[in-house]
């Protein structure tokens, strides 16, 4: 062994072992299936993107572009191209819309329903279900700006957390206005900051002229108490906001769906115009508290540099809903990693071993022990992975193309033909 200390993975980012994977699988699968409901169909984009997707996507002066963005080392360009300036991905909105506009989708019917499940990459600190790579299931609706769409995303969503058995979860709600009456309501909030500059965090106090509505995102203790008496982005919308806001309301009422109105979620990214919303979950506690949010952005595509185009969209967090399943709800049992144990008794058995181990994968998932533990140790290997049978083998049995099926969960044993196994194992 090398002096040197063992190689860790990089801090922040983790590996998913078997236990944990089963219940991202489990997630992915619901949430697969719940788009799917729905009519969307699966994309996927790239995970490296061009700077300027992201900084005109979410905003220059967002967290997420200003702080957390995993920048790559230029590479010389090939042909005296200037070297790309690229970024690994923090969120999949802006790519989902570039590929829509790329790929030639806003030609065919709208509006398109879109979604990818994948990884995603923010220099954050690292916390509690808070990861410098966490993956998301992105689902997104280019092309119509009905505010039945809004409403729509968020019912399939909901149902995505339902069908895994995750109540509790508090749906909260807000506009957040358009180019058109949010100039106003900026300069509201500006008026009702600029007294309390002083005593603000300083990113705020920067925040009070640069980018006022990021003042809701922050925080930090000492800016907490100034938000309740901040002019209300729901009492400044212009009238087709405030209808479209109407409708998806009385939409999620039909729906049966419970909201909350929070008239300071702004969600941290700037693409938003009017809805936005966030599924927040109780046990998870702190920041990190958010199993999912969205909403509206129909000037994302203008800022892209595409047609004007309105959308929707949502993203859950697959780290975080997977967490739920396995702490909270012990609901995910990751399945054992073969269902029968090939178990040759002495050395010399591998090739009738491995062709024992051929019969039964016809029917279960099967593994063969090859190694030179006794039996006794191999049977107690056996009973610690999970699976429900073992095929012991001697030498004697295997000459006839015999064995011994024990079943281990009632201990029973008996002898088998290597050609039974299949009928006995099905
Ligand atoms: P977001 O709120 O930034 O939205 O992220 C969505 C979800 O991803 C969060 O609610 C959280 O569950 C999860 N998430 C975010 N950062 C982390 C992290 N560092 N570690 C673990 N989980 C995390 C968006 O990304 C938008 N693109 C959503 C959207 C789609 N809006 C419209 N369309």
């Amino acid at each position: 062994m090398s002096s040197a200390s063992p190689i860790k993975a990089a801090r922040g980012v983790r590996d998913i072992l078997p236990a944990e994977r089963a219940a991202f699988a489990a997630v992915e699968h619901a949430a697969s299936e719940a788009a799917r409901g729905y009519g969307y169909q699966e994309v996927e984009v790239p995970i490296i993107e061009p700077v300027e997707l992201i900084e005109r996507g979410v905003g220059g002066d967002t967290d997420v572009a200003r702080k957390e963005l995993y920048r790559l080392e230029p590479h010389g360009a090939a042909d005296g191209e200037s070297p790309a300036r690229l970024v690994l991905r923090p969120e999949g909105t802006a790519s989902v819309v570039r590929a829509y506009f790329q790929g030639g989708l806003n030609q065919g019917p709208q509006p398109v329903r879109l979604f990818t499940i994948g990884p995603f990459f923010r220099h954050d600190k690292p916390q509690h279900l808070r990861y410098r790579q966490f993956v998301q299931f992105d689902v997104e609706v280019i092309g119509d700006e009905s505010p039945a769409y809004d409403a729509e995303v968020i019912e399939m969503t909901w149902g995505w957390l339902r069908a895994m058995g995750i109540g509790n979860v508090s749906l909260e709600l807000n506009s957040i206005g358009d180019g058109a009456c949010r100039p106003r309501y900026l300069r509201a909030l500006q008026e009702y900051y600029r007294p309390l500059r002083d005593r603000l965090h300083p990113d705020c106090q920067r925040r009070v002229e640069d980018n006022p509505l990021r003042l809701f995102d922050c925080k930090e203790r000492q800016c907490q108490p100034f938000k309740e008496a901040a002019p209300r982005i729901t009492d400044h919308l212009c009238s087709p906001c405030a209808a479209a806001f109407e409708e998806v309301k009385s939409l999620l009422d039909a729906a049966g769906l419970e909201y909350r109105l929070n008239p300071f979620l702004v969600r941290g990214l700037d693409y938003y115009t009017r809805t936005v919303f966030e599924y927040q979950h109780g046990a998870l506690g702190g920041a990190q508290n958010a199993l999912g949010g969205g909403g509206r952005y129909d000037g994302l595509a203008g800022a892209l540099g595409y047609p004007d185009t309105p959308g929707v969209g949502f993203a859950g967090g697959v780290d975080r809903v997977a967490y739920m399943l396995q702490h909270e709800l012990g609901t995910v049992t990751p399945p054992p990693a073969a269902d029968v144990l090939v178990l040759p008794m002495i050395a010399g058995l591998d090739g009738a071993a491995a062709q024992v181990g051929r019969i039964c994968r016809a029917v279960r998932p099967a593994a063969v022990d090859y190694s030179d533990r006794s039996l006794r140790a191999k049977m107690r290997a056996a009973g610690r992975t999970g699976a429900r049978w073992a095929v012991i083998m001697n030498a004697d049995e295997a000459g006839r193309r015999a064995a011994v099926l024990r079943d281990l969960v009632s201990g029973e044993e008996r002898p088998v033909a290597w050609d039974d196994l299949a009928e006995a194992l099905a």
